[in-house]
Formats: structure tokens, sequence, C-alpha cells
């Protein structure tokens, strides 16, 4: 590829030279009517030895040859008139120098004119090319419109229009912005806003396909737009494609090759996380940076980019053994220069934590160790509070003991309000994290809270997957469920991002967007999978299961959202319980586990949450009647 791009410059300057010496030729001939007198002859010689040596190493330093030729633009053609100005300036002050007032001027102003057209021409050659023969194959390409007429959009169709091999022939654009209705975009027309996709593609379809497929060029889209544009994607009865979100182009790849079908992920929101790498990398950079839960998907995900900042040492700890040797062999491929290691070890056992803490002077805990499953928590309770409440209060205990800087700790929704035991440890860990430590502690905890991440372990996008893959159907509890969404390097850009910006014992909540129903997020992906929801694949509704809530919240009545300095993160501030208080309560808690007692337990988690609910173990379930109606139809009736 790299021989091909030299081969293509040299052979663009050696045009260039053939350019050069023309155009001074042809100068010469239009000043003396097509005749140059033999007089001149030897000036003519002079001032083309003069060009050649003057413009060819000033193009090359204006930068002529650094964009291909296949994608210049306006800003090359910029370039091209620079470089001709100080060619020709330089030509006709040598020339003058060497020849004195023999040279004719009229010749420089002519040869200045030339030889600026015809550097432009090659330089434009293959754009010319392509959009003039280009067309003769018109019929084997796909017709295409793109969605979205601002930069992305115009970006995709110039390169498109630029890349001769291309299976695509763009046809117009649609956008919703008014102003920029039956404008053109490059010589290509906006035909209408989105919601005309249905009634465009049929216009242009009537004599014979003409638009085949549409491709939506809406990087920094949020799930609520991609919602809406995809639904009027499927109106339009056309397949589509996207271009991805921003932090996915910013991998700098060519904008074309990285058309794709839609994923789950765009459905669900796709705006990216600044992350303030500087003070991220500041307070990272040669640490001993501890994770428990290492193995899991937050876990995993938080190594990883706490990798990116060059930690001193990543402890990667978790009870989890197959899965701890997964992700070191991940770790140990892509980041050889990390200094790694894997810590198998129960956040139940405080001798081990203390071990670990000692032998690696951790300074800073990222703690997602936790049970998390709703259902398999409530029954078992007793397993829920000593793995959550006690591996917390023990690693809490451990990091304060061995003045660990800081310590976060991934809370979750389930928290507010509980209704499930998993809730309600999750609340009792964030009381745990935020209590005010005797003494000069200078160990900073602080818990974020935040909903369901894509794609995690259990989570329903993979569920719904191979439910799709086994061909349906679908199983959903309520036809009214919602839940709130984020990507997973999302959510852990942003833990990461609080860990630095933590004064101690706050509860950080990250702003999740808007709730997204359950059903709508199944219709989606039964759609994106090219197949139509209840006919291709059906979905059952089970009914809600112990513990479950109809929607999450996000914050408790009494607590108030403070914002903060950093984007998409709100704070809750809480009266700290002291330490003294916490451990009296767990002293009970562990004669409770001792006896075994379940009822008294969930009766002792409520003295400290005092808005837990519990769910009526054992009691039936409601029955959720299939609607007789879709729930589509049920909205739009
Ligand atoms: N996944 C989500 O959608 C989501 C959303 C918000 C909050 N959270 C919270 O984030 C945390 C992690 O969630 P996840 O999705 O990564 O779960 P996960 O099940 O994928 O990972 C949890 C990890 O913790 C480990 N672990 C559990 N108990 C342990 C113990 N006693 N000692 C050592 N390791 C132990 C497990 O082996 C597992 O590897 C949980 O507290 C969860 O409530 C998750």
């Amino acid at each position: 590829m790299k021989n091909h791009r030299n081969i293509d410059v040299w052979l663009e300057r050696a045009c260039h030279l053939t350019v050069v010496g023309l155009s001074l030729t042809a100068a010469f001939l239009l000043r003396f009517d097509f005749a140059i007198p033999a007089s001149v002859v030897p000036i003519w010689k002079q001032a083309l030895l003069i060009a050649i040596l003057v413009k060819l190493p000033i193009f090359d330093w204006v930068g002529f040859y650094r964009s291909l030729r296949r994608f210049v633009s306006i800003p090359d053609l910029y370039l091209v008139f620079l470089g001709n100005v100080a060619g020709s300036l330089l030509l006709a002050a040598m020339s003058m120098f060497f020849t004195g007032p023999a040279m004719p001027r009229s010749v420089l102003i002519m040869d200045g004119i030339l030889c600026f057209v015809a550097t432009a021409l090659v330089r434009f050659s293959v754009r010319i090319y392509n959009a003039t023969f280009r067309e003769r194959s018109a019929e084997q390409r796909t017709g295409i419109l793109i969605y979205g007429a601002g930069a992305a959009g115009a970006e995709l169709a110039r390169e498109i229009h630029a890349n001769r091999n291309t299976k695509y022939e763009v046809k117009g654009f649609l956008d919703d912005d008014p102003l920029k209705q039956n404008a053109r975009i490059m010589g290509i027309p906006v035909l209408g806003q989105g919601r005309e996709a249905y009634s465009v593609v049929r216009q242009r379809n009537r004599r014979g396909p003409s638009v085949g497929e549409i491709i939506i060029a809406m990087p920094s889209a949020t799930g609520q737009q991609m919602r809406e544009t995809l639904a009027n994607c499927r109106a339009a009865g056309v397949p589509c494609k996207t271009i991805p979100g921003i932090d996915e182009l910013l991998s700098g790849r060519v904008l074309l090759a990285q058309v794709r079908n839609p994923s789950v992920q765009d459905l669900l929101g796709r705006q990216q996380v600044r992350l303030d790498e500087a003070h991220v990398a500041a307070s990272i950079a040669g640490r001993s940076v501890l994770v428990t839960g290492a193995a899991g998907s937050i876990g995993s995900e938080l190594c990883r980019q706490v990798a990116r900042f060059g930690p001193g040492c990543l402890i990667a700890f978790d009870q989890a053994e197959s899965d701890l040797f997964r992700i070191e062999n991940e770790l140990r491929e892509r980041y050889p220069e990390l200094e790694l290691v894997t810590a198998l070890g129960n956040i139940r056992e405080a001798e081990r934590l203390s071990e670990v803490m000692r032998q690696h002077a951790v300074e800073s805990i990222f703690h997602a160790a936790a049970y998390k499953h709703v259902p398999m928590m409530e029954s078992h309770p007793l397993e829920a509070v000593c793995n959550n409440v006690l591996g917390t209060w023990n690693l809490v205990r451990a990091a304060r003991g061995h003045n660990v800087r800081n310590l976060l700790m991934i809370s979750s929704d389930k928290a507010v309000n509980p209704s499930c035991v998993m809730g309600a440890t999750k609340r009792v860990c964030e009381r745990i994290v935020s209590s005010r430590w005797p003494g000069n502690g200078q160990t900073k905890c602080v818990s974020v809270r935040f909903g369901n991440v894509l794609g995690s372990n259990g989570s329903v996008v993979p569920v719904f997957q191979a439910q799709i893959a086994a061909g349906g159907p679908i199983k959903v509890t309520h036809p009214d469920a919602r839940r709130f969404f984020m990507t997973i390097s999302e959510a852990v850009s942003l833990v990461i991002q609080a860990s630095t910006r933590t004064e101690g014992s706050e509860i950080f909540v990250l702003d999740m967007g808007e709730p997204i129903r359950i059903v709508d997020l199944a219709e989606n992906m039964i759609r994106l999978a090219g197949k139509v929801p209840y006919e291709d694949i059906d979905i059952q509704f089970t009914g809600m299961r112990p513990g479950e809530k109809l929607m999450e919240e996000i914050r408790g009545k009494s607590e108030r959202l403070i914002p903060t300095s950093m984007e998409k993160m709100h704070a809750i501030q809480e009266q700290p319980l002291v330490w003294d208080k916490i451990n009296g309560w767990i002293e009970e808690l562990k004669e409770l586990i001792a006896e075994r007692q379940e009822r008294r337990i969930i009766a002792h988690l409520q003295t400290l949450v005092p808005e837990y609910t519990p769910s009526m173990r054992g009691a039936p379930q409601p029955v959720i009647m299939l609607p007789v109606k879709r729930p589509s139809e049920l909205r739009s009736a």
C-alpha cells in the first residue's frame, strides 16, 4: 500500500515536471506567435532550467503531495495556488537576476496562470476521472441516500465520490433541518426530511430501482434519535446501514470502510464520554491500583481502561479462577509493558485482602466484586449479605487500615428504594463506603451508582440475542418494564473520571439518559436481526420475578442531586454514619448469619435501609395476560 502511494507521488511529480516545462514553453510560444526567435531561445532554455529547479521543490515544500489524489479538495487547491504564486515569484526574481530586462514579463504572467491551471488539473485528475467515467458503470452500483447532511454525511459522500472501487452511488441526502431542504452539498441534492424517507425512496424508485440503501451518517445522534431514524428507514422499505458513533470514528480509519449494519449500541445511545485524560493519567500513572471483581464485566473493563494510563502495578483480584485467567491473558497480550498481578482471592476473607494490600502497596481501589443477579439473590439472601455487605466492609477496613488513597465502589440503581435483597445490600455497601472513619483516615471512599450496562454478564442484550438466534420467543417480564442503559466502556470511563475528582463520601450518579422499555428493545433487536417481531420471532411476557421493579430509579426521594464539574455526573452528599455504628450493625448481622436467620437478616437490613421493601418471597407472582394487541399497536391506538 505504501509502495503504491510512493509510486503515485513520483508519478505526480513527473507530471508536474512536464507541466512546468510545457507551460513555460507555451507562454513563450503565445508571446512570440508560435515562432520563438533564435535570439530568445537561450533565454527560454535558461528560464526552463530555473523553473524546474525552483518550482518543483516549492511544490513539495508547500505540501502538494501530502493528500492522496483521490481525496483532494478545496484546501488542496489553495496549496496549489500558494505553490504556484511562490514558484512564479521566485522564477521571476531569478530570471530578472540572470537574464535582466530581456526576459519578457508577459511570459512570466502567462506561465504563472498556465502552470497553476495545469498543476491543479494534475492534482484533481483522479477525482475528475472518477466523476466523469465512473458514471458508465452506474448500473452496477447501489444507489444510496445519506441520512444526515452534516459534516459526516458530506465527508462520506466525498469519499464515495473519490473511491472508484465503491459499490455506492449517492443519489441524495435526507436531513431534518428545514434550512437544508433543496440545498445541494457537493452537487448532491437534499431530497427531504428523515420522516419523508418513504416518499423520497418511492418517488426515486418509480421508474425502476434507483435507491437501494440508506446510510445513516449521524455519529453524535442520541439513542432516541437513532431509534427514530431507524424507524424512518424501515418505513422506506430499503436496507439501512450506519457509520459508527463518534468514539469508534476516532479510530481514524476511512469513513467508508466503517459503514456497517446498525447495532443495539446504536439504538441505546452513542454519545461519547470526553475523559479528562491528563487528570486521569495523573491519578493513575505509576500508582498501584487494585480492581476487585476484575474477572467480571465491569471489573475487566476497569482493568482495560486503567491499564491504558500506565499504572505502576495493576492487581486484578477475583475469586473466579478461569475468568481471571482469561482477563490475565488478554491484558498481557494487549499491554505487554503492564506490571500485572492476578490475585485469586475472596473479599469475604479480610486476611487475604490485607495481604494483597501490604504486598503490593495498593494506592487506589476500584471495587466491582459482588453478587448482582436479582432473582438469584432473592433466593440466597444469606449469601448476598455475606458476599456484598461483609465483603465490602472487609475491603473498606483493609483499605483504611493500609492508608490506601482512594476506594471507589460500583453501586447500582437497584440500591434506590430497594425492593430486592441485592439492591438492599448495595445500599448498605454505599452506607459503609461513605461512613466516617474515626481519627484522621486519609482514604477517600466513594460510590458510583448507575443502571444496566450493555452486554454485561447475564444482561438482557446477550440473553435476547441468544433467544433470537434460537428462533425465539423472546421472554420479557412485563410490557411496561423499563431500564436505564449505558455501554460498559462509557460507564467505566465515567467511573474512572469520578475516582479522580472525589472529595470523599459522595455517591456519584451517572446520567443514563432516558429509560428504555424492554419490549421496545426486544422489538428493535428482532428488526436489527432482519426479522419481523411477533411474526418471525414472538415476544412472551413472563411476569415480574421476585424483587424486580417495573422501573428503576436513580435517586431516593430524600436524596438531592448536586451537579458536579464532570459531564454526565451528579453527586449525592448524605449525612455519613459513624464507623462505630456500622461496626455495631455488622456485629449483629454476623450473629444472625451464624444463626442462619434469613427473615431476621432481611429485617436487620431494613434497620439500616428503612426504604427497603422486601418482595413477598414465595408469594404467587401476578400473572401478566398476553395483550390481545401487540404493544406497538397498543401504543399507537
Ligand atoms: N452489569 C450491570 O449492568 C451493572 C450495572 C450497575 C451496577 N453494576 C454493579 O457492578 C458490579 C459488578 O457487576 P458486573 O456486571 O461486572 O458483574 P459480574 O458478575 O460480571 O462480575 C462480578 C465479579 O465479581 C467477582 N466476585 C463476586 N464475589 C466475589 C468475592 N466474594 N470475592 C472476589 N470476587 C468476587 C465475580 O467472580 C465476578 O467476576 C456489581 O456490584 C453490580 O451490581 C452492574
